[in-house]
């Protein structure tokens, strides 16, 4: 996502100074190009030899190359930059910042950068309180400067550590969201994505569930995010790790009428949907109020079915909305995926046949026929990231 964005990384003296180099390499391995610019107190804690080993390139930090007093462009930094990111950022730098104190080469590189700022304040946490910090936030804010928020302490409950510089692999994400809300193919669209399993309640303590993971659901959701859209993803009960991104609400359900509720109501203010759960067919009559104990020899279950989600969203589609579903087989594949295409008056429908080895439930790749009514595509066997990518190509061209 960052694949040749250049990136003007500004560098303040702050010990956080030291998550720069994690900060440079993840950069790095997204495809980035970055610049260091250093203010002289951020080398007391982080030297240019090691920046500039892990950038590739000569790090900026005085006004005049001391070898051969040649000047060292700002303005042209400015010129080049996609994005300036500052991180650590201490109290100091904001103030100057919001001041226009140009009293070294970083802040005369901010002073002259044409392409948007981020911040990363990095401090102890009565300076980040202090009103003189929040002021200067606030006064950036205003001016268009992007605050990577800092984490917050190890206890969710104290505030100790607020104000600690944000972790390297958030700031990257902060910044691939950054861009995909400025230039990402889907911006401006919401996309209603379900994913997951689908938890049926027999007694207080038992369900009836299936073996659905959630991984493709998410790994779509993550395509959308890449690539600029918000997205509504409804989740059923699931363990898989949700990317942080602002552009992802989730609402999280158990049971096949729980997200049919969630989905039937989301989907009018969405331009398109993905049926990726893997929804329960039947529920249990009735949900016994106390743990079914042993008794008798044998327990009858009477179980009613559930609502079709993606055929009730087929049903409230308008013209400008679209509709991709899944279809998981296990014998007649084809037949009964367009049988459902049709049925549930979907655009698209992903064909997963169980008996292909590496595909479906529980693992990380997935072999797919991807199926509209003119025509169908099988795709080789390969990571659900990969997967996600080739459909949503498709699907939102
Ligand atoms: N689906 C749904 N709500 C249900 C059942 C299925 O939204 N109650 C959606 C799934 O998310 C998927 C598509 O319908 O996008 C097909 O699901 P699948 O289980 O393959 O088909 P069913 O319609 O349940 O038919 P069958 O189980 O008979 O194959």
């Amino acid at each position: 996502m960052l694949k040749g964005k250049k990136i003007v990384l500004g560098i303040t003296g702050s010990i956080a100074a030291y998550k720069a180099c994690t900060l440079i390499r993840l950069l790095i391995k997204q495809g980035a190009e970055v610049q260091v610019v250093i203010t002289p107190a951020g080398k007391e804690f982080v030297t240019p030899i090691t920046l500039s080993a892990l950038t590739h390139k000569p790090v900026v930090s005085e006004f005049f190359n001391q070898r051969d007093g040649s000047w060292h462009s700002h303005v042209d930094l400015g010129l080049w930059a996609d994005a300036m990111l500052i991180a650590p950022c201490t109290a100091s730098t904001l103030g100057k910042m919001a001041h226009g104190i140009a009293d070294n080469m970083l802040i005369t590189t901010y002073l002259s950068m044409k392409a948007p700022v981020l911040v990363a304040p990095a401090m102890d946490l009565d300076m980040y309180a202090h009103v003189s910090t929040q002021e200067n936030l606030r006064l950036l804010q205003q001016r268009g400067v992007t605050v990577v928020e800092p984490g917050s302490g190890f206890l969710a409950s104290t505030l100790e550590g607020k104000g600690r510089m944000q972790e390297p692999e958030r700031i990257v994400e902060e910044l691939e969201e950054f861009f995909a809300r400025r230039e990402g193919r889907l911006r401006g669209q919401r996309i209603l994505i379900t994913a997951g399993p689908t938890y049926e309640k027999l007694d207080p303590v038992r369900f009836i569930g299936n073996y659905s993971s959630g991984k493709m659901g998410i790994a779509l959701a993550k395509e959308c995010l890449n690539q600029g859209a918000d997205v509504e993803l409804v989740l059923g009960p699931c363990s898989e790790p949700l990317p942080h991104s602002s552009l992802l609400h989730v609402t999280r359900v158990e049971s096949a009428s729980d997200m049919y509720q969630a989905a039937t109501r989301l989907f009018a203010d969405c331009t398109a949907g993905i049926m990726c759960a893997a929804v329960a067919d039947f529920t249990p009559d009735t949900c016994a109020e106390e743990k079914i104990k042993r008794e008798g020899d044998q327990l009858v279950l009477r179980l009613t079915p559930t609502q079709d989600i993606a055929a009730a969203v087929g049903r409230m589609k308008t013209s400008a909305q679209k509709l991709c579903g899944f279809a998981l087989e296990t014998h007649n594949a084809l037949v009964h995926a367009k049988e459902k295409l049709q049925r549930k008056n979907l655009d698209m429908i992903v064909m997963n046949n169980l008996q292909d080895a590496g595909a479906g439930f529980q693992v990380d790749t997935n072999k797919v026929t991807i199926i509209t009514s003119e025509q169908q595509e099988s795709l080789p066997l390969q990571s659900k990231k990969d997967v996600a990518r080739e459909i949503i190509n498709r699907f939102l061209s």
